[in-house]
């Protein structure tokens, strides 16, 4: 049985729901599962005045923050992030770039990683946020897994994917739920592979 962590940020809560589905393709396919949100690091007055971010901290209170542990612990690790000015957030960066000491020992190194991100637009940068991610793996020496067209029916070969719309009123449908599902089930059996377990 593979240990597979989803490791997101997600302020409004549409990367959650991508998160929450994969997290149980994992699961259903027999990974030991952990959904971890990140640290964050948006001032809590600001959030507090601005309602759908209210919104989004609620719908995740109480979910556990991830750790370095849960990175080491995993055997397959799925990144989730919403795209920022065609980039990753702080959010997930700062957890990142608090792997030095992994990186140092080779830690992560062999581990299979795999990438999910929104937009509110179809042009507005998921595979520059996928890819732009990715060099993380890169430099951990992790192994890949891209959801390409294995999964029925997907039309984005990084990762899955969400559009929230111009004003982010577009909720994560049962398609997109569907597709992240099947691919957190694909994650679970590759990282089984690989762990050789
Ligand atoms: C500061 C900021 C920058 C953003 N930059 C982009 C962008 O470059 N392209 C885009 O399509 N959407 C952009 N968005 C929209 C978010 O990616 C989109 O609303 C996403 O669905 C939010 O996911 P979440 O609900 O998990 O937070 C931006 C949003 C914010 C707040």
């Amino acid at each position: 049985m593979a240990n597979v962590a989803i490791v997101y940020y997600s302020a409004y809560g549409h990367t959650f729901e991508l998160a929450k589905a994969i997290e149980k393709g994992a699961r259903e396919a027999g990974a030991e599962t952990r959904l971890r949100k990140v640290q964050e690091l948006v001032p809590a007055d600001i959030i507090k005045a601005n309602k759908g971010l209210s919104y989004g901290s609620d719908l995740q209170k109480g979910l556990q923050e991830a750790t370095l542990d849960d990175l080491t612990w995993a055997d397959g690790i799925a990144f989730g992030t919403p795209t920022r000015f065609g980039s990753t957030t702080a959010q997930l960066k700062n957890l990142l770039d608090q792997t030095g000491p992994l990186w140092a020992k080779g830690a992560l190194a062999g581990k299979v990683a795999a990438f999910f991100t929104g937009a509110s637009t179809a042009h507005g940068g998921h595979e520059a946020t996928i890819l732009g991610l990715s060099t993380f793996a890169y430099h951990q020496g992790m192994l890949i897994m891209p959801m390409g067209y294995t999964v029925s029916g997907s039309s984005n070969p990084y990762g899955p994917t969400h559009i929230s719309g111009g004003d982010g009123s577009i909720a994560v449908g049962e398609e997109e739920k569907r597709l992240a599902y099947e691919f957190g089930k694909n994650l679970a059996k590759v990282a089984q592979k690989i762990a050789g377990k």
